[in-house]
């Protein structure tokens, strides 16, 4: 048996870098996959896996995650597991920072994964189960010189503590991962800054950059039945980078 045999999973950002990994390793696994993403071109091509279901979602638009939970429900009968994993960054010193910058980042980062568990975890207590894996990230642990990124996936770190907390009575599980530097579309100006990237390593007491599956490998365990007795953790996926 499969580790996520019979699971119906919800990946947001699942078109590009961690989120389509971990959309080709569920369905490795057995899930059926909706890889819910803002990006339809994207979206376009991850579907064309016949196992990934691409449905189009701005996480930070509410009426959004409504539609979404409706017709994953129609279609698919249940949810098991919710990846709030689409994200965005920057990297403005905070001399730069104005009030736009911040509400970006911080209502598809914060905003976005609060909406997923506000919509998704009522469908989840039908079945008085489910797993919900918040994406942080290091910077919301150590300054690392991004600013209104660190504070929104703060806001992640802190949502991941507190749904786990309100629906742990009701089945529902909600743990948080904090990746380091991974190698995705969203890193690739490290590829072009050698010393940059060689700074990150040197750092990087496993002396290299994560690369997606790394992250994913780490979730899927976090979304199977075996991390059942697990809710409101923190793991740190960043080749012991946080504990330098
Ligand atoms: P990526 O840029 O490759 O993928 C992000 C995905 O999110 C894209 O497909 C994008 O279209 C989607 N997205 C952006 N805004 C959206 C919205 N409003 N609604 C729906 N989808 C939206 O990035 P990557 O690296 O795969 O990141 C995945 C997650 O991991 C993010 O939350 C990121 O902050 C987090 N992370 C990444 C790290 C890294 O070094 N790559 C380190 C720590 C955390």
């Amino acid at each position: 048996m499969a580790r996520l045999d019979g699971k119906v999973a919800i990946i947001t950002g699942g078109a590009s870098g961690i989120g389509a990994e971990m959309a080709t390793m569920f369905t490795g696994e057995g899930a059926t996959v909706i890889a819910a993403d803002i990006n339809q071109d994207a979206l376009d091509k991850i579907s064309e896996n016949e196992n990934i279901h691409g449905m189009k979602l701005d996480v930070s638009a509410e009426e959004d995650w409504q539609s979404l939970v409706e017709k994953v429900v129609n279609d698919f009968g249940k949810i098991d597991i919710l990846i709030n994993n689409a994200g965005v960054t920057s990297e403005k010193p905070i001399t730069e920072i104005n009030y736009k910058d911040w509400e970006f980042l911080s209502k598809i980062n914060g905003f976005g994964a609060m909406m997923g568990i506000k919509y998704v975890a009522p469908a989840m207590e039908r079945n008085k189960q489910g797993s919900i894996v918040n994406l942080s990230s290091v910077t919301a642990q150590i300054g690392m010189g991004l600013n209104s990124y660190s504070a929104s996936k703060g806001s992640v770190r802190a949502i991941s503590k507190a749904a786990a907390v309100e629906y742990g009575k009701r089945g529902i599980r909600v743990n948080a991962v904090f990746p380091g530097v991974i190698e995705t579309p969203m890193t690739k100006g490290l590829k072009s800054s050698e010393g940059q990237l060689s700074q990150i390593n040197a750092l990087t007491p496993l002396g290299r950059l994560g690369q997606p599956e790394d992250v994913a490998n780490a979730i899927l365990f976090l979304a199977s039945d075996e991390a059942s007795y697990i809710t409101g953790a923190e793991l740190a996926i960043d080749g012991g980078y946080s504990a330098m």
